[in-house]
């Protein structure tokens, strides 16, 4: 084995050359293995005993793509486009054996040798669109090339993998290895030169190009303008494709590369960039060793079958983990238990889970109306709703039944833990696990750390927020926690917005044209206007009150802030509304005045970070990062702008400092600017600085 660089090794088997790649964790092409490749290539073509190469990694996988840590630094030669043309160029057969995942710069290394081989595990993708670029390195003038435009799309535009049966299927691969990956592909290597099998270069092949149905470019754009609003690297994917058709491949490659370095250079690609990142630092708590011993969770405990009760029960039971649901009445067991079953056959008649997993899915849940049957439980989690005395009836209850050791753990969205906690006689094994509705399908779960949580049961509750594929952020105790209290402070801007003068169309235009889903009032119809009104206590003082008193509860009956047709989502303006709202404002003393979109829009964001800031300040968040990751996945923030404190860093903080003083000067002091805030922007600091 000779080794080339720190990363690449050539080695031989016969006649085989076998460029071993070796750069953990995830073999991804940075400095060391570009020229260790490029080197190694062009040691096998002057070697005379090696007449065909197998380019193969050490470790978990193939190459997950270029090194994403070296974006954004000086380029450093070779490039990855050049030393894909060399093997292009290469005299000798050149076979990538593929295991684990060969994706971005790992899929294009794998185009641009000849024979392509890998196990039955093996993934293959294009994911540089879910970082706001274009595979740079010739992957989208390769890939139509070898599987034909519309499956190229599909896969380059929504960087989705396919797995081995569909690459070979598509003609991606060339064969499945089954044991032995090395063995089997120099197997392989060994038939193409008994049989002298051409060498096949993708960037030749045209037959899949020739006649191109130029309506499925139309169609991508359209569907992405919906899919993927606001986000510019997938159109620019689908322009990229357009050029490997209608450019010779030197043209497209050079389309690409002008493309690529575009959005490389954009603010899109570098905040997808960084959230990237930032999703994978949220498991890293100062304080809890990678190595802590976690327990074995086997069986789940869950006390409410209402919405949130069934949404996390699924999420177990997804995952194969057996889960004891109890509701207080049989008949409202059993409407849950109805309301599980009916999700489950949807995914069914979607094909997303096959039918024969409805039953067993259901199997792994016993539904009982007795607490009792918690008692072998390693994991009780408590969504019945929010009310102090009855969740802490259910705590002290718990920690008679459970046994020792158990990890009890509230829903609760608002209320404080430690207090709950205090109920029991084991603090130290109870924290709030936050799930957001629907809990079966968003990602995000806030894990509140009370005062006396341990470390391992920190630690557990982590390892099984990945096995049920959440996205866990560790925050402290407050009201709120970190997301429902930033979230607040738009709610409360979006209320009085709305009586100095804007109305809710305007202001759901101005925060639905900045990325989200969904504009406030909007979202406000979806959830339910109703939600948290005490009817006995109304007393019409926010204009939430006087439409719930007047009947408008939302989509759910058809009328809110806006008006819905029977059966439908899609709101109509609801001028009987606006009018009311002017009245209402009228009323309460407030002299209407245009609101500009600009002040919507910083009235609206401003605050979110402002209380960031004190979050940060009072450590209730490990990492500004953490709070763009809550922001992203649990609010519907844009992922191409980074998150809220990303985005600030953006703007500059001292713009957002300065934004707030004038809205406290004109507003009050729902305004005050974070000492955190005043002191990055004394020192010349950014929010960025903060996240180790
Ligand atoms: N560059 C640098 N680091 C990378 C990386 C990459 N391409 N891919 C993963 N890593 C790092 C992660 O940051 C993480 O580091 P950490 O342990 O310090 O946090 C470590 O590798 C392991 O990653 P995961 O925690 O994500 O491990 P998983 O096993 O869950 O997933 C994976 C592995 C499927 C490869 C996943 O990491 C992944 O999807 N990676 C990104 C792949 C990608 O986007 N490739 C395209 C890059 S852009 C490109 O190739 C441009 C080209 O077209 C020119």
């Amino acid at each position: 084995m000779v080794a080339i660089t720190e990363a690449v090794s050539l080695d031989k088997h016969g006649e085989i050359g076998m460029l071993w790649i070796d750069n953990p964790p995830v073999n991804a092409l940075g400095h060391s293995v570009r020229k260790g490749l490029a080197e190694g290539i062009e040691q096998a073509e002057k070697d005379d005993q090696i007449r065909a190469v197998v380019v193969i990694c050490k470790g978990r996988t193939f190459c997950a793509g270029a090194d994403i840590r070296e974006f954004g630094k000086p380029p450093k030669a070779p490039h990855l486009p050049d030393v894909l043309n060399r093997f292009d160029q290469c005299q000798k057969p050149i076979i990538a054996a593929i295991h684990g995942t060969a994706f971005g710069g790992g899929l294009e290394t794998a185009l641009s040798s000849h024979f392509r081989v890998a196990v039955a595990s093996a993934r293959f993708g294009l994911p540089e669109v879910k970082l706001g670029l274009l595979p740079g390195a010739g992957g989208t003038q390769r890939l139509p090339r070898l599987i034909g435009p519309e499956k190229a799309l599909a896969m380059i535009t929504s960087g989705n993998p396919i797995g081995a049966d569909k690459a070979l299927e598509d003609g991606l691969i060339h064969e499945i290895i089954d044991g032995d990956l090395a063995e089997g592909a120099v197997g392989f290597a060994n038939q193409v030169l008994s049989e002298n099998r051409p060498m096949v270069r993708v960037r030749d092949m045209t037959e899949k190009i020739a006649q191109p149905d130029s309506q499925i470019f139309d169609d991508f754009r359209k569907q992405l303008a919906r899919r993927a609003r606001g986000f510019e690297a997938p159109q620019a994917c689908v322009d990229a494709v357009e050029a490997a058709v209608a450019k010779p491949f030197e043209d497209g490659l050079a389309y690409e590369r002008q493309r690529f370095e575009q959005l490389m250079n954009g603010s899109q690609s570098a905040a997808q960039r960084y959230y990237f990142f930032a999703e994978r630092q949220v498991a890293r708590i100062p304080d809890v060793p990678k190595d802590t011993a976690t327990m074995d969770i086997k069986k789940v405990g869950v006390i409410g079958a209402g919405t949130m009760g069934g949404g996390i029960t699924m999420n177990f039971v997804n995952a194969g983990i057996a889960v004891t649901l109890v509701e207080a009445k049989q008949e409202l067991l059993d409407r849950g238990l109805g309301v599980i079953r009916k999700n489950y056959d949807i995914s069914a008649s979607k094909g997303k889970i096959a039918a024969e997993d409805v039953d067993k899915r259901m199997d792994l849940i016993t539904g009982t109306t007795r607490m009792e049957d918690l008692a072998d439980a390693d994991l009780v989690i408590e969504a019945v709703y929010e009310n102090m005395n009855l969740k802490k009836e259910i705590f002290s209850k718990l920690d008679k039944i459970c046994k020792d050791g158990a990890i009890l753990a509230t829903n609760t969205s608002y209320l404080d833990v430690n207090e709950i906690a205090a109920q029991t006689s084991r603090p130290e094994s109870v924290l709030g696990l936050h799930f957001f509705s629907p809990a079966n399908v968003m990602r995000l779960l806030e894990i509140v750390r009370a005062e006396k949580t341990t470390i391992p049961v920190l630690a557990t509750a982590m390892e099984i927020a990945k096995k049920i594929k959440k996205i866990a952020v560790v925050v402290g105790v407050c009201y709120g926690f970190a997301g429902n209290r930033m979230f607040a402070q738009r709610k409360r801007e979006c209320e009085k917005l709305i009586l100095e003068g804007a109305l809710p169309a305007q202001v759901d235009r101005v925060i639905y044209d900045f990325g989200f889903p969904m504009g406030p009032f909007a979202l406000a119809d979806l959830i339910g206007i109703d939600l948290g009104w005490d009817k006995d206590n109304s007393n019409s003082r926010t204009m939430q009150e006087v439409l719930c008193e007047q009947g408008r509860f939302g989509q759910k009956n058809g009328k809110g802030y806006y008006n819905y047709e029977q059966g439908s989502r899609a709101p109509t303006p609801a001028p009987e509304i606006d009018a009311l709202i002017v009245e209402f404002s009228r009323k309460k003393g407030y002299i209407r005045r245009e609101i500009s979109d600009e002040e919507i829009l910083q009235r609206c964001i401003y605050p979110i970070i402002n209380e960031g800031a004190k979050i940060l300040e009072e450590k209730i968040a490990v990492r500004p990062s953490d709070l763009d990751v809550i922001w992203v996945n649990g609010y519907g923030w844009p992922v191409y702008r980074g998150g809220p404190m990303f985005y600030a860093d953006l703007v500059g903080l001292d713009k957002i400092l300065g934004g707030l003083k004038k809205f406290q000067a004109e507003h009050g002091e729902d305004f005050k600017p974070a000492p955190l805030l005043e002191q990055l922007v004394s020192e010349g600091k950014t929010f960025g600085s903060l996240n180790a």
